[in-house]
């Protein structure tokens, strides 16, 4: 019998590749990349399946322009706000996301930005690297102190959770806000605001861990910074358009906001160039599940769920 046929993006662990072509006639280009909406279209009516990551953009424009041969999109991601998801269902095409492998790498790079925000990792790195270093003095980039400060953390799904359990590593004092107040078991002793502005007013420290959803696009706004206790340093590894990022510049110019650590942003690729003129903005290219372990993990769950489909099962992660 023939294998199915698979579209794979984008450059996917080599042991996520050796696996597909094993059990799949795989699709996949070296230049890795971004698949546009015409790449989109065009694949549908060749592959059974695709393995996209949130840099292929199924609108609700794509997806009424998918050829029915394409049965299922598994995606790389945890994220899908890159998939118009009631569009796809309308088209019954199985979607898979691929939740808790990639909570750990994630955390990770969400502790640190918060300690190289917290400590100006930035202008250090840089007064050394560039030989500038001459001078020394006990108010050189005083900074400010996570053990033992209170921290804010907005989505307690997997990566939430995650960051919480490191910081408590710190004596953080942990508060968040969530849909749904968690189990006393995965509470661990943190304390729940179902108000989220109850969170922003202790919240020394800030965290963002929920998905981009009509609700929480825009999330953090002028009104909500203000909230915030002056000096906050705010984290965020989830999406770029939780933060109203002119009005986190502008709280910068008031130096309301202390400072930050941002792997996502509005703009991808490229961010925010405002943002460089700030050296308490530690910035990265959204890269916060991208290490070998994870890499292989995302790569072999959204296998998974696409092994599952061609059994004809329930994938594990159907959304
Ligand atoms: C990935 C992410 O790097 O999982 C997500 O939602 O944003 C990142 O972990 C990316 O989507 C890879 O496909």
């Amino acid at each position: 019998m023939s294998k199915p046929v698979i579209w794979i993006s984008r450059t996917l662990s080599a042991a996520t590749l050796e696996r597909a072509r094993r059990d799949y006639d795989v699709i996949w280009d070296a230049a890795d990349a971004p698949g546009s909406a015409e790449d989109i279209i065009a694949m549908s009516a060749k592959v059974d399946g695709m393995i996209p990551c949130h840099s292929e953009h199924f609108s609700a424009d794509v997806v009424a322009n998918l050829d029915p041969r394409l049965k299922i999109v598994a995606n790389h991601s945890v994220g899908v706000d890159h998939c118009d998801l009631p569009a796809l269902r309308a088209k019954s095409i199985i979607v898979t996301n691929t939740p808790g492998v990639l909570s750990d790498a994630t955390a990770e790079l969400a502790v640190m930005l918060m300690l190289g925000a917290a400590r100006h990792a930035v202008a250090g790195d840089r007064f050394v690297r560039s030989g500038e270093w001459d001078f020394w003095s006990p108010a050189l980039l005083v900074g400010k102190q996570v053990t033992g400060a209170r921290l804010g953390i907005i989505g307690m799904g997997g990566v939430g959770r995650a960051f919480a359990h490191k910081m408590r590593g710190f004596d953080m004092k942990i508060h968040y806000h969530n849909r749904n107040r968690l189990s006393p078991e995965d509470e661990a002793g943190a304390i729940y605001h179902e108000n989220l502005n109850d969170l922003l007013a202790v919240s020394d420290f800030l965290s963002l861990h929920c998905p981009a959803t009509p609700e929480t696009i825009g999330l953090m706004n002028a009104a909500r910074l203000a909230r915030l206790p002056k000096g906050c340093v705010i984290v965020n590894t989830a999406r770029g358009n939780l933060i109203d990022e002119a009005a986190l510049l502008n709280a910068f110019e008031t130096q309301h906001i202390g400072a930050a650590g941002l792997d996502c942003f509005v703009s991808e690729p490229g961010g925010n160039p405002d943002f460089a003129r700030h050296e308490n903005i530690m910035m990265m290219p959204h890269v916060g599940s991208a290490t070998g372990k994870t890499r292989d993990a995302m790569g072999f769950k959204a296998l998974d769920n696409l092994d599952a489909f061609f059994r004809g099962d329930i994938p594990p992660d159907q959304l």
